[in-house]
Order: structure tokens, then C-alpha cells, then sequence
């Protein structure tokens, strides 16, 4: 009897050791000798034909070999439980040295982003920010900014009609006279109004048939020229830094009287213009124009020029972009080739 545990015993060792690659393997090998009509059940199935003096040793003995069975079972089942979970995960396994897969990630483009700065500007400033039609009437593009039909000052803005009585805007002047219309008479304005406009131009580096404009209005009691000039200083100033200097040149605009060209330093050379290709030589950019007013705009919208004055900007966005960024073709901010856009 001694021998035949001790052999079940070791056949079960070795069953372990070597038949049992997988947790089905050793399962079978678990129920071959543990299992119901086990070896080891088998073998006590004969305790009664020993001796009663030698059952206590036979029986040690058996639990020994037993309990050494299924702790060995206990174990491989854990071993081969890790090495499972280790095989599944393997083929899974992330190859951290590898390069980065790069995820090309949007922004805004470089005429948004200056004309978001533009607006920040005049809202700190408590400015309003409106907006108007694209597709405009000659009455508000022309006729309430006092440009009556066929006024030789039209031919300035080469325009796209699409009728007799519609065009698209060729500037953002018309929002001044719509915003008039809208407010309760001689109320105070104080507005922006970005947007694009159209005009018969050709399309080159400095020129294109839509681009952006910033128009500015303030109407108010006593609204001077002073007031004018030292709204301008401070949005050049933001805009371009300190250092930046303004001057104004006598012009004519039909909606403005007196009108003004406003140049800024150059921004390229610092205003020295020895040999700066931006200013060629001059040392300054033109870069809005502006005015007080004209009193038959305010009358014709509504508003009294007896009791109310104001002044009037329009600004182009492409130019400031260009000048802010360093770009010298108008074309680079429409073709949108991401290698230009990346830049920014
Ligand atoms: N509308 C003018 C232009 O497009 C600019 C301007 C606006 C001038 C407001 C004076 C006042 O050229």
C-alpha cells in the first residue's frame, strides 16, 4: 500500500511537471488524480483491507501525498495564469521609443487673429461692434455718405453692381449711416464695424478685389478732431507698440470734413526709411483714413449737427496684418497654403 501512494505520487508529480502545459492540461491532470474516480480516491477505496494498526500511517501518509498534489496543482495553476496573461498581452505591448504620431491641430487664421486684436482694442474703449449687409444699396454705400449719383468721387471705389440699385459694399461706411438710422436722434454712438468689401481692383500684392475693413464711428456733444487724433495714437500704439508715431495728411472723403490720411511710423526700418523696401525710403505707411463727420451724413440719418458732432475711421485689415507680420503679398493671406498659415 505504501508503494502505490508513493507511486500515485510521483506519477502525479511528474503528470505536473511535464504533461501540463496549459490550465486545460492541468485540469485534466487535477481530475485524473483528484477528481471523484481520482487515483487517490481510488487508492482509499482499499483502506479497509489494511491493517487497523497501519491505517494511521497509510492515512498520514496518503494526506501528505494529497495535500502535496494539490498544492503543487495550486501553484502551476497560478504559473501557467501568468504566463497566459503575459502571452495575451505581448502582441499588445506599446513600443514607447517609437515617434509620436503628429495630430495637426487648427487655428485662427492671421487676418482673424488681427482682427480680433483690432476689436479688443476699441472694446476696451467701449466701443459697440455692428455689422451690415455685404450686398448693399447704392442708397447706404453711396447716397446717405453723401455721394449722390454721379458724383466724380464714386469712380474712387470701382464697384460690382449686381442691379442698378444693389452693388457689393465697397466699403464699410454704409454700417455708419445703418446704425444711425437705428438709434433714437442724436444719441450717442460708439461703434465698429468689421466686415469685407469689394471693389474692380486687380489682384496683386497689394491689391485684391475683397479684402477687410474696420470702419470707426463716434457721435456725441462736442466731439472734436482732437478726440479723433488721440483715439488713432492710442489704437496705433496698442497695435504696434509704443514706439510707434502717428501723422495725419490733409484728403478728401465725401462723408468726412476735413478728412485725413493717417500714416504710421514704418514699422520695418522704425521710421529711418534708408533703404527699407516698406516704406521706400519715406519712412511712413498710410494705413486708415478719417474725419469728422460730414454734417448732411448726420442730417440725412437723423441726427442734428447743430446738437451733435463726430468722427469716422475706416482701417484695412490686410494692410495692418502685413505690416504686423512681415508680409509683402496681399495673395499669401487668400491661397491659404498651410505652409504660410502654419506661421502663425
Ligand atoms: N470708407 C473709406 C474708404 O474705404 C475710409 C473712411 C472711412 C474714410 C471713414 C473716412 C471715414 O476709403
Amino acid at each position: 500500500m505504501e508503494e502505490k501512494i508513493l507511486s500515485v505520487r510521483r506519477a502525479a508529480r511528474d503528470a505536473i511537471q511535464s504533461a501540463a502545459s496549459t490550465l486545460k492540461e492541468l485540469d485534466n491532470v487535477r481530475v485524473q488524480f483528484l477528481g471523484k474516480k481520482g487515483e487517490f480516491t481510488q487508492l482509499m477505496k482499499n483502506i479497509n483491507q489494511i491493517a487497523a494498526e497501519e491505517r494511521p500511517k497509510i492515512g498520514k501518509l496518503f494526506h501528505e501525498a494529497r495535500t502535496e498534489i494539490e498544492s503543487l496543482i495550486a501553484d502551476k495553476t497560478a504559473e501557467l495564469k501568468e504566463r497566459e496573461l503575459a502571452d495575451k498581452l505581448a502582441p499588445e505591448s506599446i513600443d514607447i521609443t517609437l515617434p509620436g504620431r503628429h495630430v495637426n491641430a487648427g487655428h485662427l487664421h492671421p487676418l482673424t487673429l488681427t482682427l480680433n486684436r483690432v476689436k479688443e482694442i476699441f472694446l476696451q474703449m467701449g466701443y459697440s461692434v455692428e455689422d451690415g449687409p455685404e450686398v448693399e444699396t447704392d442708397y447706404y454705400n453711396f447716397e446717405a455718405l453723401n455721394l449722390p449719383k454721379d458724383h466724380p468721387a464714386r469712380d474712387m471705389q470701382d464697384s460690382f453692381y449686381i442691379t442698378d440699385d444693389i452693388l457689393m459694399r465697397t466699403q464699410t461706411s454704409p454700417v455708419q449711416a445703418r446704425t444711425m438710422e437705428r438709434h433714437e436722434p442724436n444719441s450717442p454712438i460708439r461703434m465698429i464695424a468689421p466686415g469685407r468689401v469689394y471693389r474692380r481692383d486687380d489682384y496683386d500684392a497689394s491689391h485684391s478685389p475683397m479684402f477687410t475693413q474696420v470702419e470707426g464711428l463716434v457721435i456725441d456733444e462736442r466731439i472734436t478732431f482732437g478726440d479723433l487724433k488721440g483715439t488713432l495714437e492710442y489704437f496705433l500704439k496698442q497695435m504696434f507698440g509704443e514706439k510707434a508715431r502717428m501723422r495725419l495728411r490733409p484728403s478728401f472723403f465725401p462723408f468726412t470734413e476735413p478728412s485725413a490720411e493717417v500714416d504710421v511710423s514704418c514699422v520695418m526700418c522704425g521710421g529711418h526709411g534708408t533703404d527699407c523696401k516698406v516704406c521706400h525710403g519715406s519712412g511712413w505707411l498710410e494705413i486708415l483714413g478719417a474725419g469728422m463727420v460730414h454734417p448732411d451724413v448726420l442730417s440725412m440719418s437723423g441726427y442734428d449737427p447743430k446738437v451733435v458732432s463726430g468722427f469716422a475711421f475706416g482701417l484695412g485689415i490686410e494692410r495692418i496684418a502685413m505690416l504686423k507680420y512681415g508680409v509683402d503679398d496681399m495673395r499669401l493671406f487668400y491661397d491659404n497654403d498651410v505652409r504660410f498659415l502654419n506661421q502663425f
